[in-house]
């Protein structure tokens, strides 16, 4: 075998040695042979660059849309097996923590990479207890929205604005300065999504209360009046603690990219934590918990589920069965399972949400039909979220704000982790361009 040029440019003998963890490529169009590390199961792309017709070729690039097959980064937070249906924190599967731990320990947990001994856990929920009020003039600021403004509009401008009210905040290289917006943004998003779910109820705004815990005092800011008290039920606390368990991270998704995107132009944190939950919006990520609602009232009834299904597979993929298929899980998502089993011990409380049967009954179908098993697509965290959230009471439009308040503790920890990383630069992708050539300027009156 000929000689290989290595990604640091030295000439070595390949296949010699025996086995490397290296990967040997023969560029066809000049006949030479590479060798590229292999570490950690990738190879750099920018060893590919290398690659070269000649000195003025740019060098080989990968073309990889919607990152199908790309790692931008290194973590030690989350780790997911699609194939195999596994998600830990830091370590911890998700069922362990779900079962024994409450939100604040895992969010603890993804920012800190251990779970919080007694003292811990005690500073750490008295930071984020003192300080979930929001400043009187952002209250103003949500005050201005239309009525019948979207919940997660309101949210993702709401939060963009607090970078307005903590302008230190773009000091993201001094850690104590970014402690105190982490426990700012994981406070005060509770706040924010209580206030916008009362704005659009015409009713005032009810102000967090410190003898509280966190997810019973989003519920009393969502559902007290002045007029009446209101006792959280705790089988709905804690139904809901275990929803933001589930959805505190996920790895690389949509609107974690979109934090680590926004993050690595040094952005202050609430604004990237806005365009991170812009990202979640869409229906095809976080969005999809309320398109679920919206099929199965379109449905209507059980006996309606095979003719959707026969819509959608007829389809061909521009109907979609929400809440169904992942990029990532491709057995099953384990959250989906845990919400499953959760759904039936809050109807007990509530009373049976119609809507479970149809779900159920899409669920069967879908899971013997040959176009669900052969795309292995299976229910993800959406398809029995929304029915919980409804049965507690939440309107379907401020669902996916429910889904943003926990992902926040994600994004930030991926934030921090970001800004630790010693690889770490602005993010900017390539392309590959295949527009004109230059062309001449045609004046206005010949074009
Ligand atoms: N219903 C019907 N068909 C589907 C669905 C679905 N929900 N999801 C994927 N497919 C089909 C596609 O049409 C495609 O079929 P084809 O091979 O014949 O073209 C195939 O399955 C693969 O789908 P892709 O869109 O290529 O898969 P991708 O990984 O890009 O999409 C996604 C993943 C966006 C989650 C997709 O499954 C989807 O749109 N699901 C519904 C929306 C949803 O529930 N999103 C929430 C995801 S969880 C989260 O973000 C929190």
């Amino acid at each position: 075998m000929g000689t290989v040029e290595t990604a640091k440019g030295e000439e070595t003998a390949a296949g010699e040695g025996g086995k490397r963890d290296a990967l040997t490529i023969k560029d066809e169009r000049t006949g030479r042979v590479y060798e590229v590390p292999i570490v950690h199961g990738t190879v750099r792309a920018t060893d590919l660059r290398q690659i070269k017709t000649g000195p003025e070729d740019f060098g080989l690039m990968t073309y990889d849309p919607a990152f199908l097959n790309t790692a931008s980064c290194t973590s030690r937070i989350t780790y997911i097996d699609g194939e195999k249906g596994i998600l830990r924190y830091r370590g911890y599967p998700i069922e362990v923590l779900a079962e024994k731990c409450n939100y604040m320990e895992v969010a603890y947990l993804l920012l800190y990479g251990e779970l919080p001994n007694k003292k811990q856990y005690d500073d750490w929920c008295h930071a984020i207890t003192y300080h979930t009020m929001i400043h009187e003039s952002l209250k103003k600021v949500m005050d201005a929205f239309n009525y019948d403004a979207h919940p997660m509009g309101m949210l993702i401008a709401t939060v963009a604005a607090m970078s307005t009210f903590y302008p230190e905040a773009r000091e993201v290289h001094d850690r104590a300065v970014r402690t105190k917006q982490i426990h700012r943004l994981i406070a005060k998003m509770p706040t924010v999504a209580a206030f916008a779910y009362k704005h659009s109820m015409g009713m005032p705004y009810m102000y967090p209360s410190n003898d509280l815990d966190y997810t019973a005092n989003f519920l009393t800011m969502l559902f007290k009046t002045p007029a009446e008290n209101y006792k959280p039920n705790p089988t709905l606390v804690r139904a809901l603690d275990v929803l933001f368990i589930l959805h505190a991270d996920h790895e690389q998704n949509c609107g974690t990219n979109a934090m680590r995107g926004i993050g690595s132009a040094h952005t202050d944190p609430y604004s990237a934590v806005a365009g991170a939950a812009a990202a979640l919006y869409g229906p095809l990520h976080g969005g999809a918990n309320e398109e679920v609602l919206k099929m199965l009232e379109g449905i209507g009834s059980k006996d309606r589920v095979p003719a959707f299904i026969k819509e959608v597979k007829e389809g061909k993929g521009e109907k979609r069965l929400m809440g169904f298929g992942h990029r990532v899980y491709k057995n099953f998502d384990p959250r989906a399972k845990i919400i499953k089993r959760m759904a039936e011990e809050v109807f007990e409380v509530t009373g049976r949400n119609p809507l479970l049967d149809i779900a159920l009954e899409l669920e069967r179908i879908a899971l013997q039909d040959e176009y669900f098993v052969k795309r292995k697509l299976y229910p993800n965290v959406d398809f029995y979220s929304g029915l919980i959230y409804e049965a507690i009471g939440i309107p379907t439009a401020a669902f996916t704000v429910l889904f943003a308040i926990p992902r926040t503790s994600g994004w930030l920890a991926q934030w921090e982790e970001l800004l630790e990383d010693p690889e770490e630069k602005i993010a900017r992708p390539r392309q590959v361009y295949l527009g004109e050539g230059e062309r001449p300027f045609p004046p206005m009156e010949k074009r």
